[in-house]
């Protein structure tokens, strides 16, 4: 999510679960070419297994960008097909690619010939008027014969004119029923299903219909709602991590940052959610956003008090 899922925001993430998988920002074919790719591919190893997700529709630049991400040890390369910002419409990528499942054919074809890793679509489940079921399977079997086998799908459709991105995020209605017809339309295809999840009981559900959930904004608002999904989702049996354990594990990775010039508080924003809907999770809030003395140290000394706070909370509760 494009100024949200930053290298340090999925680096938090990880540090919730070991077994989902991350998506960069969509980064567009023109910034990773001429821009600075340090800066835009960088990450830690342990963000993996993590996508690079992609802007753009032009073939070559597509594969080049293909090639970086394989180069930068990312373990899949998604297409953005469902971003209907103006900025990205001008680009002629994004939503409007649905209008175009040949041109994403070829850019698939010509990604896969310079790189290995598997290439997925992110998209939605239509555009403007163009909203039928046969609308997005034709979309899905054009794509999927260039070699596409995983497609997110946004279970949205997008307007192009009129609805900025954040209205196109909550105005067009959810219709979870189109997905699971795709995906019994394309049973050997891998289906996940995007859009207003929040719970760990609604993923279940969903997965009963379809081979994945992805979650956006309720992961970045809830992080901690990550932290039972490794067991509660991949049947894993690793011990779930207190939020103060997840805080001491963040505290050297900010403070090796921060000696490399990173801003602390251009990690800790990511952080921000962390005690939602526990005792002190506003003051946890405002001193991420508002204190001027914040520091790694200040940081872990708050979540301690906030853990006691709310270990005395339930004690006086069960009394
Ligand atoms: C701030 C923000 C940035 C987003 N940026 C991207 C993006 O870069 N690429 C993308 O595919 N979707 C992006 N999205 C859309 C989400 O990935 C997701 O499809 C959408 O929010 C619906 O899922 P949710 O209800 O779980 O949040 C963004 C959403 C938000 C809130």
């Amino acid at each position: 999510m494009m100024d949200w899922t930053d290298r340090h925001c999925r680096y938090f993430l990880r540090l919730m679960s070991k077994h989902i998988r991350l998506y960069t920002e969509m980064l567009s074919t023109q910034a990773l070419i001429h821009g600075d790719t340090d800066k835009l591919l960088g990450h830690c190893s342990t963000e993996h297994p993590l996508a690079l997700q992609l802007g753009g529709c032009n073939p070559k630049e597509m594969a080049i960008c293909s090639q970086m991400a394989e180069d930068w040890g990312y373990q899949e390369v998604n297409i953005n097909a469902g971003c209907p910002s103006s900025r990205v419409q001008q680009g002629r990528f994004g939503a409007c690619l649905l209008n175009e499942p040949n041109l994403v054919a070829e850019c698939i074809n010509n990604m896969q010939q310079r790189c290995a890793l598997p290439i997925t679509v992110k998209t939605r489940i239509g555009l403007d008027e163009q909203d039928s079921f046969d609308f997005l399977h034709r979309f899905i079997e054009r794509v999927s014969q260039a070699g596409c086998q995983l497609f997110i799908l946004h279970a949205r459709k997008a307007w192009l004119q009129g609805l900025s991105p954040k209205e196109n995020r909550e105005i067009p209605p959810l219709d979870y029923n189109r997905v699971y017809a795709i995906k019994q339309a394309f049973p050997k295809f891998t289906i996940v299903l995007n859009g207003g999840i929040c719970s760990l009981s609604q993923v279940k559900n969903h997965c009963q219909k379809v081979d994945g959930v992805m979650l956006g904004r309720a992961a970045y608002h809830n992080p901690f709602l990550l932290s039972q999904v490794d067991q509660q989702l991949f049947g894993v049996a690793t011990p779930e991590k207190s939020r103060l354990e997840i805080v001491e594990n963040m505290i050297s990775y900010l403070q090796n940052q921060c000696k490399q010039g990173i801003p602390l508080k251009a990690m800790t924003r990511h952080m921000m959610g962390l005690f939602q809907a526990q005792p002190g999770a506003r003051t946890w809030r405002r001193f991420l956003s508002n204190d001027p003395n914040l520091t790694p140290r200040r940081l872990l000394n708050l979540a301690q008090t906030l853990t006691a706070r709310a270990k005395q909370h339930v004690a006086s509760c069960s009394l």
